[in-house]
């Protein structure tokens, strides 16, 4: 008892200083800016006390069950504190060294700096973009070696809390195949970036067999790293589009796409569906993790505009404004369950087991 009592309070104490950590970033850069690149500053009204004190209160629910589900043995509850903390240390001046090149873009709109040597032919147009203004978009080693860092910054230390809470819904979709051997199940990540909701997956579920697809060749480099323990490959990569995945009809018993579909156009978000859709056995399940969208959060409607006046992210207006559930039921799927983590709407959807 008093050990799990310690453990939350370090749990706790460790959200708060990523929190505080991630508000210093901010507050710092933002007065950086304003004497250095006057010109980038956005501009938007402050957001309201109210707001706050809702933010607030959406960030503790998210904590509770975050904790809650570890100590139900969800996942483990090393989990909680795990991240690659000494490379983020190393690589955190690298953040404030890219910062003028990020305002610099914000600054002249340019948003289709990709680097000279990358062989655009095949990249779906949509995807050669500064997505938030990032140095290379999602193709340099450079972008992917301080994707993680930024995420966690951005979101005050709440991603990997709120990637965290596509488990649970993975797991009771796959209580469907409970008479199989775990290792003959297989578990796809759907964009997976730099691995992190599928070295969550691996610590929850340790024996399936986990896949993850992505485009950026420097994401999953970064992935493979990542998820290299001590010589053993924790899950298979592959590079490919989520379009038109390399995958057979009815491979998989699970799909998990975490953070894709706001940065899709309407076309390619249905795409990627479709193909969840077709490469679930029937029985299968499908979890969908991304941003809050103004119908379910109308109370952080503002912040979500806003977030969309910030950063450059081309498709985000139309994500919060698009209804996924009737995609995933065009895209064949049904039983859909929605609920909302803070910033982050989770979606669980079956491919009916008679089809
Ligand atoms: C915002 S990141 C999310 C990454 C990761 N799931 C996470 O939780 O951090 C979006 C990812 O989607 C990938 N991506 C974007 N469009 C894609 C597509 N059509 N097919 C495969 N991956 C794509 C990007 O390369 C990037 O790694």
């Amino acid at each position: 008892m008093a050990e799990t009592n310690f453990t939350k309070l370090a749990y706790k104490t460790l959200q708060q200083g990523k929190s505080l950590a991630g508000l210093a970033h901010k507050q710092l850069s933002t007065k950086l800016m304003e004497l250095i690149a006057p010109e980038a500053i956005p501009s938007i009204d402050p957001i309201s006390v109210e707001q706050l004190n809702e933010l607030r209160r959406s960030i503790e629910a998210l904590e509770k069950i975050d904790w809650q589900e570890a100590d139900q043995g969800l996942y483990p509850k090393s989990q909680l504190f795990d991240a690659p903390w000494l490379e983020w240390a190393a690589r955190y001046p690298l953040i404030w060294l890219d910062l003028p090149s990020t305002w610099e873009r914000r600054k002249t709109k340019q948003t289709r700096d990709m680097p000279s040597k990358i062989n655009k032919e095949v990249y779906p147009d949509y995807y050669l973009q500064n997505f938030h203004h990032q140095t290379d978009g999602y193709l340099s080693d450079h972008s992917a070696g301080l994707y993680d860092l930024q995420v966690e910054i951005l979101f005050n230390g709440t991603a990997d809390s709120m990637r965290r809470r596509i488990i649970a819904p993975l797991k009771i979709g796959l209580k469907t195949f409970e008479n199989r051997p775990q290792e003959k199940l297989r578990v796809l990540d759907v964009a997976t970036g730099t691995g992190r909701s599928l070295k969550q997956i691996r610590a929850a579920l340790n024996k399936v067999e986990l896949l993850g697809i992505d485009l950026s060749e420097s994401y999953l480099k970064q992935a493979s790293r990542y998820l290299n323990n001590h010589g053993k490959y924790l899950a298979q990569l592959v590079r490919g589009n989520a379009e038109e995945m390399p995958f057979a009809n009815e491979s998989m018993q699970a799909v998990t796409c975490v953070f894709l579909l706001h940065e899709l156009p309407r076309s390619a978000r249905k795409n990627v569906l479709k193909e969840c859709w077709r490469v679930l056995e029937p029985g299968g399940v499908l979890i969908l993790a991304d941003s809050i969208q103004i119908a379910d959060s109308p109370q952080f409607s503002k912040i979500l505009e806003d977030f969309n006046k910030v950063f450059h992210e081309p498709f985000y207006y139309d994500y919060i404004n698009d209804d996924i559930n009737a995609m995933l039921i065009e895209s064949g799927f049904k039983f859909i369950t929605a609920e909302s983590h803070f910033m982050t709407r989770v979606w669980s959807a079956k491919k009916e087991l008679d089809q």
